[in-house]
């Protein structure tokens, strides 16, 4: 990474974000001679002793100058502003006369200077419309055209969105060259304000303005103001400022309980918002399935390669990985490459073991689009091509659990709880079947609320929502994501396993140290059936053999 010159002073909002200055920058201001000794330089500020840049004015016109012109031509609007524009509507008409405040979130420090890649918060970015990148320290205000309880007419608009970012500083600025978080020397060329408005027809403003418009007429009788807090501490302490001083807070317990309400209601409300995908989500699934399929294909031409490698769970991830890169953002969450035994490790991301030949491997990866939706699926894989009979007896289980999941959701009034029952009823009769349930159980009794023996070959659930995150709608009630009806729009997995351990002394010999998971991506289309994303993606035990044969053989 190359040498940044400035501190990375982490911004708030309230306090303008400092750029370098000369006083920063020690090293290369000659020192007055009747100097006493200089007090020590802070820890914070030692980031930036790596190298020396000039601050004196000459180089400061100099770097200002002789730059092009920049283009005229503004962006196009982006497809989905419009998606957007009805979204942030539901979510307003949820709260009429509130201040509504959806921060994209800060960079967040990896260590020293060094930030992770940026990702917005995924309820930023669904009422945003915005994707890959946009924008660090960005903050969506929704503000309130009318006053709480008023009565307004049918699809008239309860507020104004407003989005405030740090536009891009002429190349006159310190900023331009000196700031390595935010210079476009340094990130590279940052948008205007003309420019985002034009990509999402939405409103615009400078960051710096926010904390006065946060501000403006809020009070016990006039303006309320609810933040999305998780997503940026600075953007919540600001809120919580705001609400002090206009006597919306104090600090009694009962005062804070009821504001926390009021900002846990905004993201309950947010996530249940994105329950039900629009049809362009639903496409940008779709293409996060089809990029994923492509990652699978390289990862099983990399499987030749993996087999003869120390560390041959490093090459099959990192084979999906290069191509989630290439065809999207990247990865929706950390893939999982398990071979063997490994497989029975749920989380198993460490990804460090050899594939030999004979095991199957357990593949969990997700290309991330642009758009930042993810795709989320599941191949257990023969590494030499041919399931062995014990590894297709478990192999076909899953699958006939995953199929009478699918089934169910085909059938009206299904909920989403249903999906996992379905699933269940087939692995507990199979277990049964394998003599693997505690005497004199059956999978009746299994199934039974006092029973559930079969779980321990399958802890996890077998299905949640999918879509800007793996497990979506994280925040939505009980009763609208589990306990719901299946309506169009939604998009789930539905993943069962069976998981033996090589040390499980109630496993029958021949199938420890096995595990399968199959999973897939459905979605309810507008007429209420269930659809698979991932129908391209080869599943039944014969495609899969006949998946992996033949990408190897092409490959060799
Ligand atoms: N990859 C995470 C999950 O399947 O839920
Ligand atoms: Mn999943
Ligand atoms: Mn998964």
């Amino acid at each position: 990474m190359t040498n940044q010159t400035t501190p990375s002073t982490k911004q708030t909002i309230a306090t303008p974000r400092p750029v370098a200055s000369s006083a920063q920058n020690g090293p290369q201001e000659a020192a007055p001679a009747t100097q006493t000794a200089p007090a020590p330089q802070p820890l914070a500020q030692r980031v930036n002793n790596r190298s020396h840049r000039p601050t004196n004015q000459a180089f400061r016109d100099f770097i200002a100058s002789g730059w092009g012109p920049r283009p005229d031509a503004l962006p196009e609007r982006a497809e989905s502003a419009q998606w957007a524009q009805q979204r942030r509507a539901r979510l307003g008409a949820l709260f009429p006369g509130e201040r509504l405040v959806i921060p994209a979130g800060p960079l967040v420090t990896r260590n020293n200077d060094c930030d992770y890649r940026f990702r917005p918060f995924s309820a930023f970015a669904h009422l945003a419309g915005t994707g890959t990148d946009f924008e660090p320290d960005a903050v969506l205000v929704l503000e309130p055209l009318t006053v709480p309880g008023a009565v307004l007419a049918a699809g008239e608009p309860t507020h104004e969105t407003v989005l405030y970012f740090r536009p891009r500083a002429s190349r006159g600025s310190e900023e331009f060259y000196a700031d390595p978080r935010y210079g476009e020397l340094w990130v590279g060329v940052r948008p205007s304000i003309e420019e985002v408005e034009s990509l999402t027809g939405i409103r615009c403003a400078h960051i710096d303005t926010l904390p006065d418009a946060l501000a403006k007429d809020a009070g016990p009788d006039a303006v309320h103001l609810r933040v999305m807090a998780q997503a940026d501490p600075a953007v919540t302490a600001l809120v919580t400022a705001v609400r002090q001083a206009a006597g919306l807070l104090d600090a009694t317990e009962e005062s804070q309980a009821s504001a926390t309400a009021l900002d846990e209601a905004l993201a309950e409300a947010a996530s249940e918002l994105r329950l039900r995908k629009d049809q362009w989500e639903v496409d940008q699934l779709q293409a996060a399935v089809d990029a994923t399929k492509a990652g699978f294909d390289d990862l099983i031409r990399s499987i030749p390669r993996a087999k003869g490698h120390w560390r041959g769970e490093r090459v099959l991830e990192g084979a999906f990985g290069a191509k989630a890169r290439e065809e999207g953002n990247g990865l929706g969450y950390e893939t999982i490459a398990a071979a063997g035994n490994h497989a029975n490790t749920l989380h198993w991301i460490c990804n460090d073991g050899p594939v030999r030949p004979g095991e199957m491997v357990l593949v969990d990866a997700g290309v991330e689009v642009d758009s930042l939706y993810t795709a989320d699926v599941t191949r257990t894989i023969p590494v030499d091509g041919r399931f062995t009979e014990p590894q297709r007896r478990i192999y076909q289980a899953v699958l006939d659990a995953a199929d009478a999941s699918f089934a169910k959701a085909a059938t009206p009034g299904c909920r989403f709880r249903d999906l996992h029952a379905a699933a269940m009823e087939v692995l507990a009769a199979r277990l049964e079947e394998w003599g693997m349930l505690p005497q004199g159980v059956t999978a009746a009794d299994s199934l039974a609320a006092d029973g559930q023996f079969h779980r321990r070959w399958m802890v996890h659930g077998t299905s949640h929502h999918l879509g800007l995150d793996v497990h979506d709608c994280a925040q939505a009630r009980r009763e609208m994501s589990m306990d719901t009806l299946l309506l169009p729009g939604m998009v789930f997995t539905i993943e069962p396993g069976l998981y033996f351990r090589e040390d499980d002394l109630l496993v029958p010999q021949e199938l420890r140290g096995m595990a399968v998971r199959v999973e897939d991506d459905v979605v309810i289309r507008p007429d209420g059936r269930p659809e698979y994303l991932t129908a391209g993606i080869p599943r039944r035990p014969d495609e899969v053999e006949a998946w992996v044969s033949g990408l190897i053989a092409a490959e060799s």
